[in-house]
């Protein structure tokens, strides 16, 4: 039995890198240590646990390790007490070897080891040992609970975890291990008890979300209608999408069910060249992607996209990245997330023998971001003086401004009593920025012009 009273209030810090699903995890491992008397701290000075929720996606994630352990030695030195743990995506990559190589570490737990924390910690104090739990637990049907201590307005909701799609750049697979999907039913509860909680938006988190499959045999569509159907929850988003995966049935049901499913669509491309794709495992060629792209914007017209984009891929030529650009050109997405390649552990790219300078594709990336900004510019330009329903969802650092954010994702800031959060109300912008729209309420009349996410371009 573990001893309820392990933490005895001593103060517990994370640090957290990588997604949502990191973030998520954080969440989690706050809620478990707070259950047996850990107090969350905002600083590593008060805290005896400390815990860096790692990730392994890009450049370096294992010296950052390091050079943040590092900054804990002489923490270390003053608190014989303080435990410094790691988890996360290179706890899971790195295993034992991160304990034989950072000797001031304590435990390490991979990324299905998260309910295992409190009992790590109990055998790190107890034992004096030094700890370590990264099996993955692949034969076990996927089944938890969200854990989120005190909701706001939006929480996330894992609805699966793993990855089985090995695109050839990406560690993720390595990391979070096979494809497990959570059972529709227990989704179902899982939100409605957040619902009647107070939260209002739910993020569906999944390294792909497309290829969810509940042991009912019900797919991500028939998920998102059982949600928009059989609960109270206001609206719905996810992410990721994966664009082989993107089907019909799902722009139909996002169409169907508008109130509620975001009109925001994160659909990574990672490059806009057929022959690159290929290498890169992502099952679709240039041409399918621009094909769904269509199908989504015809099926839910006035949709926001957003994408993720690699540069200097292994052996991308200067065509090639041209045809990465000319996609951005041609589908003007709101939003990118570009990115050099970084060749990661066990990763096939990574022994690919034409590797790319670091000058050249910083040149590409650099590219890349100077022509998204302009078309970002331009796409926001047409939000000015429209309005659009919010969802407010905290206080904004400024005061007497509460934030909150429209069906398509952008950030709304607005000078609005602290009691419309939580709210859905109409606001008019006052000037739309690529990602931020600063807007203030309407009142009357005006508001019966709500645009619920159609923009009329
Ligand atoms: N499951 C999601 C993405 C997870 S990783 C999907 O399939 O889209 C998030 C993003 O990091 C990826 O979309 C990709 O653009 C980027 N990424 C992943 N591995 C990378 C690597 N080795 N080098 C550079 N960027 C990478
Ligand atoms: Fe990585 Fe590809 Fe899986 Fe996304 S779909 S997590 S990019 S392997
Ligand atoms: Fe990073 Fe792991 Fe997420 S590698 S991006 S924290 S799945």
């Amino acid at each position: 039995m573990l001893n309820q009273d392990l933490g005895r209030g001593r103060g517990v810090y994370i640090s957290t890198y990588g997604c949502q699903m990191n973030s998520n995890d954080t969440e989690r491992m706050m809620a478990l240590l707070e259950m047996v008397n850990f107090i969350p701290v905002e600083s590593p000075e008060k805290a005896s646990l400390i815990i860096i929720n790692s990730c392994s996606v890009r450049e370096k994630p294992v010296h950052k390790v390091h050079s943040e352990v590092g900054i804990y030695r002489e923490l270390k030195a003053k608190n014989p007490d303080l435990r410094i743990g790691v988890g996360g995506c290179v706890a899971q990559q790195e295993k034992q070897k991160l304990l034989k190589d950072i000797p001031l570490l304590d435990f390490v737990f991979g990324t299905d080891a998260i309910d295992q924390l409190p009992e790590l910690v109990a055998k790190c104090y107890d034992t004096g040992e030094r700890q370590v739990a990264a099996r993955f637990e692949n034969e076990k049907p996927y089944s938890i609970e969200t854990m989120v201590r005190n909701p706001g307005v939006t929480a996330f909701v894992n609805i699966m975890k793993g990855c089985d799609n090995f695109c050839t750049f990406c560690v993720v697979p390595f990391t979070r291990g096979r494809e497990r999907s959570r059972n529709l039913k227990e989704l179902l509860t899982d939100i409605k008890s957040l619902v009647a909680r107070g939260v209002k938006e739910v993020t569906l988190l999944g390294q792909n979300v497309n290829s969810y499959e509940s042991e009912c045999g019900a797919d991500f569509g028939q998920l998102l209608k059982a949600l928009a159907e059989d609960t109270d929850i206001a609206r719905i988003r996810y992410t990721t999408s994966h664009p082989k995966d993107f089907n019909q049935e799902l722009v139909d049901i996002s169409q169907k069910y508008r109130s509620k499913i975001c009109d925001y669509i994160h659909l990574p491309a990672q490059s806009g060249n057929t022959e690159v794709l290929k290498r890169m495992n992502r099952g679709y060629s240039r041409e399918e992607y621009l094909d769904k792209v269509k199908m989504i914007r015809d099926g839910i017209p006035g949709v926001v996209l957003s994408t993720d984009l690699i540069v200097g891929f292994p052996g991308e030529t200067e065509a090639q990245f041209e045809d990465t650009y000319s996609l951005i050109e041609q589908v003007r997405y709101d939003n990118i997330y570009a990115f050099k390649y970084s060749p990661r552990p066990f990763t096939k790219a990574a022994r690919f023998d034409d590797q790319i300078p670091e000058d050249e594709k910083s040149r590409r990336l650099d590219l890349l971001l100077k022509t998204q900004r302009e078309i970002s510019f331009e796409l926001a330009k047409p939000y000015d003086g429209q309005v659009y329903d919010t969802l407010f969802e905290a206080k904004s650092d400024v005061e007497g401004q509460i934030q909150g954010r429209t069906t398509h994702n952008k950030l709304v800031y607005c000078y609005a009593p602290e009691s419309l959060i939580g709210q859905t109300v109409p606001v008019k912008v006052l000037k739309a920025f690529p990602s931020v729209l600063r807007c203030e309420l309407v009142t009357g009349s005006a508001a019966s012009t709500v645009h619920n996410g159609t923009l009329n371009l």
